[in-house]
């Protein structure tokens, strides 16, 4: 119902938090960005809608005697996005799937709901931002086909609550939360109230019909979904559909999750064709031929329990500065600065007047420690003019007085070289006796200190 003129008190909302205060104020207190209050009209408790959730009136049970639903995970038909839900969609759960603007959110919905229908399920897809036809067209570049997949192109809550207690789908996917508007809320659709109260009254939806809700948010430009702080707790899943924009390659990325996991990623290609998954990404990150450079390093980095190979470049040189320049693309700053002080004191390199550029090819992001041994190796080899021979794998962490420490995931990492047919693999001296001999077709070198590694595995160029 709306709201009465009358009764309407206003308050003022973050847009980008969800913070609220009774005045107009510049800048959020919460979280400090500026121009991002909106007014909006206070709902009573009677007319917050959702105030109106269906009450579920169960009686508490012992845990032992609750049977659990064989049937309550589902396959979304792509590897890639069940391993990051924690092998696949819950039925009755509520996942937002967040990313920038055209990064492929309806791309990979659309794929996965016809994946989906043709597991024969009902599913109905709420376009509220395009038309049926234009979500047509998409499915048609797409090359796909479903006889129960619905499209409903729509922005109004009500009608949409309506349409799905009638079809009584098993799965609904509403692109996006920000076009929804409720009847109920006065403000405008994308306002922090809206999303608000349209997750909340999709939630009561979901856990009183037990139907699996997706919804797609988008980021803003500073990072956040437009009330962020809201819509995470609210759902049961996030995940983020993350990528570079003049790459190729996007990366599914958990952020929470009520029922599995949240480290493991998911990485796909966009073509032409729609999204298609990458089974094996460490081709992806790996220039073979390039490899035998000064300066470029093959490490095994993590993402989630996956191992990934990939390359790192550096690139040293004199500077033009009275000191050198550090530039750090895919590895910490913070971090790329600590490597090289190490070298520096350790190894007694004087890399003060050259400048040290890192980069991490395909435009990863590597976030762990165990890169250190690889970025160390790519600075040395590069500033030395030597090479790390190209058949080799680094693994390590550097600690401050230049002793290599253990890593997690070891055993997966040596596994990923040697499929990828690696010949030897450096790694911190941590495997119990007897473990080396488990590896077969790969060497494998422990070290304990960043000369061990030099002697291990570095060479003069051969031209
Ligand atoms: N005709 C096309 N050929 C190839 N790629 C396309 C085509 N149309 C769209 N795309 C790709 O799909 C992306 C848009 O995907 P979409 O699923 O609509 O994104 P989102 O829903 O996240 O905004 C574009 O950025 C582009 O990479
Ligand atoms: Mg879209």
């Amino acid at each position: 119902m709306p709201i009465k003129s009358e009764k309407t008190k206003t308050k003022w909302v973050c847009q980008n938090c969800g913070y609220e205060t009774s005045k107009y104020l510049g800048k959020c207190p919460d979280c400090g960005s500026w121009g991002t209050l909106a007014e909006e009209v206070e709902l009573t408790v009677k007319q917050n809608a959702a105030s109106q959730r269906a009450l579920r009136d169960d009686e508490p049970s012992l845990i032992d005697e609750i049977e659990i639903d064989s049937s309550i995970r589902f396959s979304t038909g792509l590897e890639e996005f069940d391993r990051v839900l924690g092998n696949g969609l819950v039925q009755g759960s509520l996942t937002l799937l967040a990313g920038d603007p055209g990064i492929g959110k309806s791309t990979l919905l659309l794929q996965s709901s016809c994946n989906i229908s043709n597991n024969g399920k009902k599913i109905m897809y709420v376009a509220a931002e395009e038309s049926s036809s234009q979500v047509k067209l998409r499915a048609k570049r797409l090359n796909l086909s479903s006889d129960s997949l619905y499209i409903y192109a729509q922005n109004n809550f009500e009608l949409i609550k309506k349409h799905i207690t009638d079809l009584k789908p098993d799965v609904v996917v509403i692109d996006s939360i920000q076009a929804i508007y409720s009847n109920d809320i006065t403000s405008t659709a994308g306002s922090v109230s809206q999303i608000r109260e349209c997750t909340n009254l999709l939630m009561d939806l979901s856990k009183s019909q037990n139907i699996t809700i997706i919804i797609i948010g988008h980021v803003t430009k500073d990072g956040n979904i437009a009330g962020p702080k809201v819509l995470e707790h609210m759902v049961d899943s996030v995940i983020y559909f993350e990528g570079d924009k003049y790459k190729s390659y996007r990366i599914l990325r958990c952020m929470k999750n009520r029922f599995g996991t949240t480290n493991e990623v998911g990485i796909f290609n966009m073509t032409e064709d729609g999204l298609q998954q990458v089974t094996n990404p460490s081709e992806l990150f790996l220039n073979k031929e390039e490899t035998n450079t000064p300066g470029n390093v093959i490490i095994a980095t993590n993402e989630g329990t996956r191992p990934l190979l990939v390359e790192i470049q550096a690139l040293v040189g004199s500077t033009a500065y009275p000191s050198g320049r550090r530039v750090s693309n895919g590895v910490d700053y913070n971090r790329t600065l600590q490597i090289i002080a190490v070298l520096e004191k350790r190894l007694g390199i004087n890399l003060s007047k050259q400048d040290v550029y890192i980069n991490v090819i395909g435009g990863m992001n590597i976030n762990e420690p165990a890169a250190d041994l690889g970025v160390a190796l790519a600075i040395l080899t590069c500033a030395r003019d030597v090479v790390v021979d190209s058949d080799t794998v680094i693994v390590g962490e550097i600690g401050l007085s230049g002793e290599i420490r253990p890593v997690n995931n070891l055993e997966k990492r040596i596994i990923e070289a040697q499929k990828l047919g690696f010949k030897k693999i450096i790694i911190p001296k941590q495997l119990k006796s007897g473990e080396k001999k488990n590896f077969k077709g790969i060497e494998v070198v422990e070290v304990k200190r960043i000369l061990d590694a030099i002697s291990a595995c570095v060479n003069k160029v051969t031209a």
